[in-house]
């Protein structure tokens, strides 16, 4: 089956899960916009915030293994598991009904075997509701993507800094290995992804490979010339005190949120409230 059919839900091996699937942006659709103008993806974890986003116009939502760090309160993503992956991935679905949702495929469900990569990808859309799977890694991973794209789901690819494995390389820094990163982005395209996230990579090195792939590339602290541009919800919105210096800061929620709180503990406390109903 071509990634052309596998994007379109053409020829599936199996029922999708839930008929609104198919009312959904399709990643055939996500491809179709390949030269055309930028378009913004965010991530989500939740049924309202999802909404907010479908709501704002971003009908491109990734329910990123971010969950670690913005939500659940670890320091990074490797300890999410993938049921928890699937809890959040089906509220933002629940939340929505146009956006394409993205579900990351944590650390642990795709490195062991292609058919436990296929397996835990099949979940994320049987029981998750994703349109669509994203996990990291370039030429490494290009046996994986391919094996869950014959399977006719489709996959987005994510190089530059993969923060899973940044222990065992430089950290957050800027990557600038041209060629490497090249001939990674190559061997995803080759593998039949529809997209792949170019994090923390040299503004013109990811210039470079948005004109030379065919398929969309999403960049995260790789400048402008991307064919979308994602970003962490939480950065983007200003929830916490904290964010990468990539991320410009669009809102103050958690300053918002704290004095909300304030307020209402306020009310409270002298019985400032209103007569009951
Ligand atoms: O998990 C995530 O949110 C991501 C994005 C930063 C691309 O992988």
């Amino acid at each position: 089956m071509s990634q052309q059919n596998a994007a379109q839900g053409e020829d599936r091996p199996y029922e999708p899960a839930k008929g609104p699937a198919l009312r959904r942006i399709t990643a055939g659709a996500i491809l179709r916009r390949k030269g055309k103008a930028p378009f913004p993806m965010i991530t989500a974890y939740d049924a309202p915030f999802a909404r907010f986003a479908e709501e704002a116009g971003i009908d491109f939502i990734l329910v990123g293994d971010s969950l670690g760090n913005v939500v659940l309160g670890y320091d990074e993503t490797t300890p999410v598991t993938l049921e928890q992956m699937l809890h959040h991935t089906a509220a933002a679905v629940r939340g929505t009904s146009r956006a394409h949702i993205v579900g990351d495929m944590p650390f642990g469900s795709y490195q062991v075997s292609d058919e436990d990569a296929l397996r835990s990808a099949i979940r994320l859309v049987k029981e998750g509701g994703a349109c669509s799977v994203k996990l990291e890694g370039g030429k490494h991973e290009s046996q994986r993507i391919r094996a869950i794209t014959a399977a006719g789901i489709p996959v987005i690819g994510h190089i530059g800094v993969t923060p899973q494995t940044a222990g065992l390389g430089p950290g957050y820094k800027v990557r600038t290995n041209r060629e490497r990163l090249l001939e990674d982005a190559l061997a995803v395209q080759d593998a039949g992804a529809y997209a792949i996230v170019l994090e923390v990579v040299d503004p013109a090195i990811a210039r470079e490979i948005t004109e030379t792939l065919r398929i969309i590339t999403i960049g995260i602290g790789a400048g402008p010339h991307c064919d979308s541009q994602v970003l962490v919800l939480h950065d983007a919105l200003g929830m916490y005190p904290k964010s990468p210096s990539f991320a410009k800061r669009f809102g103050e929620l958690g300053q918002s949120a704290v004095a909300a709180l304030r307020s209402y503990a306020e009310d409270v406390r002298s019985a400032d409230f209103p007569p009951a109903p």
